[in-house]
């Protein structure tokens, strides 16, 4: 099977981008399953049912999240209620779906959501569990449900704590990916015991952009020192992913590649 992984969709460019180019993406690599990172899809904050109908209408089959989880009042309900759009699974004062089995083409598909805990910024650290030992006591349950393939979404900002949860599940899931830092690293591999892996897959958002911000607005905080709004840029996006291929014989990652439009 292929996978399609895109990384933080940022504001209305990431979404116009995902918008004009998934279904040759999709045709042309003859994608079966996509997971898109939704945490910055609301204008760089949240998400919020609109943006999640549009990411589901472009074909995600799951949808994740991160750090951005309570900018948007409204999405409270849909992390209640919709079973395929995931907050991190060690978050612990958020109801929601850390996890998700889907079928397709004969297969079960888990989706996991984690976040990581060093160096977050000012994110509510006190409600964040280890998420070493969540993942391994989710990978527990799955077991039971045998499912055939396990991907998970590592919303970090560490490389250490990226690579290290990677070593740590590389004999039980499919793939590990990064997402958060919104900048794709060119790290993309597959282990010996086939699992494919990337520190960070990037951003479908804003090019001319720090992050997604806008520029300016990034650039006189640093210089001022000032605590000035920030801002979503609008600016023309470029569209960051992985496509991960698996063995359907051996339900092992044979190859993973950065699919990028510029
Ligand atoms: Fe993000
Ligand atoms: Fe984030």
């Amino acid at each position: 099977m292929k996978f399609l992984i895109i990384g933080d969709v940022v504001g209305r460019s990431g979404l116009n981008i995902i918008k004009n180019n998934i279904n040759d993406i999709v045709n042309k690599e003859k994608i079966d399953f996509i997971i898109i990172n939704g945490e910055n899809s609301a204008n760089g904050r949240g998400i919020k049912e609109r943006e999640m109908k549009e990411l589901f209408s472009f074909g995600a089959d799951v949808i994740t999240m991160g750090n951005h989880l309570y900018y948007r009042k409204e999405a409270k309900k849909l992390y209640e209620s919709v079973d395929k759009l995931l907050i991190p699974a060690n978050i612990t004062n958020l109801v929601g779906h850390g996890v998700n089995i889907s079928e397709k083409n004969g297969k079960k598909i888990a989706v996991i959501n984690l976040i990581g805990k060093v160096g977050m910024g000012d994110f509510n650290q006190e409600n964040i569990s280890d998420p070493f030992s969540k993942a391994k006591e989710i990978i527990e349950e799955l077991k039971k449900e045998k499912v055939d393939y396990i991907f998970v979404d590592f919303h970090a900002e560490a490389t250490a704590e990226k690579i290290a949860m990677s070593y740590f599940l590389e004999n039980d899931v499919t793939c590990v990916f990064g997402t958060h830092t919104h900048v794709q690293t060119s790290d993309e591999t597959i282990y010996d015991t086939g699992m494919a892996y990337i520190t960070d897959v990037g951003m479908c958002g804003p090019k001319k952009s720090v992050l997604g911000l806008k520029k300016e607005i990034a650039v006189a905080r640093f210089v001022t020192g000032e605590k000035i709004k920030y801002e979503c840029s609008e600016n023309p996006g470029w569209f960051r992913s992985i496509i991960v291929e698996t063995d359907d014989k051996t339900n092992k990652a044979i190859s993973i590649k950065r699919y990028n439009i510029d």
